[in-house]
């Protein structure tokens, strides 16, 4: 049921581990299964130039950590923002579908690691700051009061 890029990366997973002098540093969690995932980035120039993680959860919850580091290094931080959850499935062959929850927390760790490294650089837009939602200001603009109802999926 997982193809054999899922078995690659959960057996043999890239880039574990913690940057000491990291840019920026992510934590979330997957509400639902409890499992937690933590993304370091190094950046420079705007571009990400290496990113390790640490991820307490399920198979395709290591998988999604271990490619994701791999798609967002040579990106550039607006670029990084831009991969979904999906995108780091496809890259992946697929996943089950009663498995894609756990890529969200992949797309969820690249975005509050970002977010980090902007507070920490003065780089956060308004509507950022307004709020920690962790929606994205770009695609969606929404009121930061009603930032109780996260993805459902
Ligand atoms: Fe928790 Fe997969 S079951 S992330």
């Amino acid at each position: 049921m997982y193809s054999e890029k899922v078995m690659d990366h959960f057996m043999n997973p890239r880039n574990v581990g913690e940057i000491e002098d990291a840019d920026g540093v992510g934590q979330v969690g997957n509400a639902k299964c409890g499992d937690i995932m933590k993304m370091y980035l190094k950046i420079e120039n705007d571009i990400i130039v290496e990113a390790k993680f640490k991820t307490f959860g399920c198979g395709a919850a290591v998988a999604t950590s271990s490619m994701s580091t791999e798609l967002v290094v040579g990106k550039t931080v607006d670029e990084a923002l831009k991969i979904t959850n999906k995108a780091v499935a496809e890259a992946l062959d697929g996943l089950p579908p009663a498995k894609m929850h756990c890529s969200n927390l992949a797309e969820e760790a690249i975005r509050a690691a970002i977010e980090d490294y902007k507070r920490k650089n003065g780089l956060l837009s308004e509507c950022e700051m307004a709020g920690s939602c962790g929606r994205r200001c770009d695609d969606i603009h929404h009121d930061h009061n009603d930032n109780d109802e996260e993805d459902e999926d």
